[in-house]
């Protein structure tokens, strides 16, 4: 048996383009779709629904275009259960290599009563007339029963039969509302294989909305009944609470063969690239704990799973972040990260400190981590460039209070440990930075030396960001630079200065005669 026509196969339906763009707000132009569905293609869906011919001209012309560009992936479009409906699908799909109509209608009592007002066994014939109608223009024809989870059973086996009968090789079950629960919806496609007599002609496919966060839940366990079809979207996008989330369910197949052993052509590589496609499309952006494709699906935040994620990645994380498309997982830097991440954090930004300065350089990230909520590489690297000059400082900032505003000068109050030990001082200045300067320039004087440059910058975003802040002084023909970083501007600048100063004495002792 080949492998497509395999017992255990099941057939990846994608409905981004269609149900997915009927989520609120996430509708595309052509060209936005045309790249979606090229990217679907190139992943290996089996089936893109690529949309509603008769909704309007666009739609038409989206169908029609990727139909054009198609290779290898059965194109569908959708149609309801009119002539109008399904001659103008066929004609969207028609350049298509393998082509498919999707044709509707309800069948549950509510719908039938209050949205079609049509009675059960009009409905019927109109299940009829449809299908053979599609099968008169395109060999690919599926059946939806609209609201199929809540249909009378002994009705839908009516209608099931009779659009086999008419020629649908695809038949399908959609959860419209949302509605149903995992074994609840398993018992309905059992039922189905069950009863329907032609049952053996056709696929059985389901189509699962998320009002209760269960579609993937209910699509995977209709799958165990032998369903062997399931339409989803890319990132759950789709009417209300969206749809069945493709990257869910065939990362679940993957991961979890044991339990679910089928076989599905998706390459999943590629799912992360699909889902930023989709979200920078659609401007629905992804919530950052959805599963498989949120932001933190393969972030560590605490510190004993990064300890645990450095021993063994499979510690916390049951498929890799390669399989998804990812280059690696990452471990956040914030107030939960241990000293094992906070090494390996170093180690990949270049960084080899011995073991004091390390300690000392892991107490401020714990500091900073207090003070701002994500510590990204940037605040590290401006870190532990000042922690290297520690060593060599005879000068080291201790603390600073200063005092500013409209209503006067500015003054400044600092500890500084100059030579092991502490000094303190105040001193006025234009300004909160020439205060501190000054009391710098008080406590240690240091006549002959001139400042340069003066440079602040937020190295991340937000009012919380970490400032750095660049200080060159002059003397005698020689610069220096300080580099300072704190979230307290005025930290960072006295701090910036120290560094400078420190760099610009080791240059004079250097310098000095041997016997000085
Ligand atoms: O949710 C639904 O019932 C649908 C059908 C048109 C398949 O989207
Ligand atoms: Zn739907």
């Amino acid at each position: 048996m080949s492998e497509s026509a395999s017992h255990n196969r099941v057939v990846i339906f994608d409905t981004t383009l269609r149900d997915g763009e009927q989520s609120p707000g996430a509708s595309m132009n052509l060209e936005e779709k045309l790249k979606v569905a090229a990217l679907l293609e190139q992943m290996g869906v089996d089936v893109i629904e690529a949309g509603f011919p008769i909704a309007s001209n666009g739609d038409f012309e989206a169908v029609h275009e990727i139909a054009k560009r198609a290779d290898r992936a059965i194109i569908c479009g959708l149609a309801r259960a009119t002539k109008n409906d399904i001659r103008r699908c066929a004609e969207a799909v028609s350049p298509a290599p393998r082509k498919r109509i999707h044709t509707f209608i309800s069948t549950s009592p509510l719908h039938m009563k209050y949205k079609l007002q049509m009675a059960p066994e009009r409905v019927l014939e109109a299940v009829t007339d449809s299908v053979t109608f599609a099968r008169s223009l395109v060999d690919d024809v599926e059946w939806s029963a609209e609201d199929g989870s809540r249909t009378e059973h002994d009705f839908l086996c009516r209608c099931v039969e009779a659009a086999i009968k008419a020629g649908a090789r695809t038949i399908n079950i959609p959860d419209t509302v949302g509605y149903a629960v995992p074994d609840e919806y398993a018992a309905l496609i059992a039922m189905l294989l069950n009863r329907v007599p032609n049952i053996d002609q056709a696929i059985l496919s389901v189509h699962c909305h998320n009002d209760l966060g269960l579609a993937v839940a209910n699509s995977l366990a209709a799958v165990k009944a032998g369903a062997r079809q399931i339409e989803c979207t890319i990132n759950g996008l789709g009417e209300r609470a969206g749809n069945a989330a493709l990257e869910e369910i065939v990362m679940a197949m993957r991961t979890r063969p044991d339990q679910l052993g089928f076989t599905h052509h998706v390459q999943t590589e590629l799912i992360t690239p699909a889902s930023r496609l989709v979200s920078t499309i659609t401007g629905i952006m992804v919530q950052p704990n959805k599963a498989i494709v949120g932001a933190n699906a393969f972030a560590h935040e605490s510190g004993i799973h990064q300890d645990g994620m450095l021993k063994n990645a499979q510690t916390y994380e049951i498929m890799t972040p390669q399989s998804v498309g990812l280059h690696r997982s990452t471990l956040v830097m914030g107030k939960h990260s241990g000293r094992a991440a906070f090494r390996d954090k170093l180690k990949e930004l270049g960084y080899d400190l011995p073991d004091a300065q390390l300690e000392d350089a892991f107490r401020r990230f714990k500091d900073l981590a207090d003070a701002k909520k994500d510590v990204f590489d940037e605040d590290i690297v401006a870190l532990v460039d000042d922690e290297v000059l520690r060593d060599r400082k005879r000068v080291n900032f201790l603390n600073l209070e200063v005092r500013c505003g409209s209503g006067g000068r500015a003054t400044a109050a600092l500890t500084l440990e100059i030579d092991g030990t502490p000094a303190a001082g105040t001193a006025q200045g234009d300004g909160p930075v020439d205060a501190t300067f000054n009391a710098i320039q008080a406590l240690f004087p240091h006549p002959g030396v001139t400042l340069q440059l003066f440079q602040v910058h937020a190295v991340t975003q937000g009012t919380d960001a970490q400032a750095e802040v660049t200080v060159r002084l002059a003397e005698n023909g020689k610069t220096v630079n300080g580099q300072g970083a704190h979230t307290d501007t005025l930290v960072a600048s006295a701090r910036a200065y120290l560094t400078a100063l420190n760099k610009l004495l080791v240059k004079r002792e250097k310098n000095a005669p041997a016997d000085a």
